[in-house]
């Protein structure tokens, strides 16, 4: 350090106060690293203690249910924790993995299936509020060999890169048309008298829970529109 250097600093501790307590205070990287792990390895010590002095009370063991359900058509006998979700009851449970799980709180709809006709996030369900219900996964709109024509449909028009949100989308996409066909509102839709139309803007809307971060949403909407026939094929 030059002279003119040392005088700078000197200048400015003065200014700050006491330079000579400052000084006092001052640690090396190495010293505050040191201090650093001693409070973490004192922490864990005294949190191991406290623990095992502490009475733990018994953990009750997880409630099981038995639960039925129809799964792509099929009967499906479970015995689940109560707590066990409607998605981890097809992915864990039946080993149905095409159902995906993107967040776990209702927020990216990758687990979406339909449930007694009506499009479900799976993840924000419990398996046992499905008692006799009928499921219906990605795996049963349709095979590698014979598509449904949404399935079809999000092939020819790349409705997708990564894939990981498609099985939603397209369970989704195919409940959509089911919805318009009902008549059921979206939110979108201003007269509420008439039949939905089946509009860009509707579909758009009604597709809005479900995320793709691939981005294949124009792709997506030209698929849903070819399906339902406002779309030379
Ligand atoms: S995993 Fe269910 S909404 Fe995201
Ligand atoms: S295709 Fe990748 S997230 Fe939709």
């Amino acid at each position: 350090m030059s002279n003119h250097d040392k005088k700078v600093n000197k200048e400015h501790h003065d200014k700050a106060g006491d330079g000579s307590q400052k000084a006092h205070f001052c640690l090396t990287r190495r010293e505050l690293l040191k201090a650093g792990t001693a409070t973490v390895a004192v922490a864990a010590v005294s949190s191991s203690t406290m623990l095992s002095a502490r009475e733990l009370p018994d953990t009750p063991p997880p409630a099981m249910s038995d639960l039925k359900m129809k799964v792509n058509g099929e009967i499906r006998q479970l015995n689940v924790d109560t707590r066990t979700t409607l998605l981890d009851a097809l992915r864990e449970h039946l080993h149905l993995t095409g159902t995906k799980k993107g967040c776990d709180h209702g927020q990216c709809g990758a687990c979406t299936v339909i449930v007694d006709g009506r499009r479900i996030n799976s993840c924000l369900t419990l398996a046992v509020m499905h008692q006799d219900a009928e499921v219906t996964t990605i795996e049963g709109l349709g095979t590698p060999e014979n598509l449904h024509p949404m399935q079809a449909a999000f092939v020819k028009h790349d409705g997708y890169q990564c894939g990981y949100c498609t099985p939603g989308q397209i369970c989704s996409s195919v409940a959509v048309l089911k919805e318009i066909e009902m008549g059921i509102p979206s939110h979108v839709t201003l007269d509420l008298v008439s039949p939905p139309p089946l509009t860009p803007d509707e579909i758009r809307e009604r597709m809005s829970g479900n995320i793709c971060r691939c981005g294949a949403y124009s792709n997506i909407l030209a698929a849903i529109e070819d399906v339902a026939g406002r779309k030379e094929s």
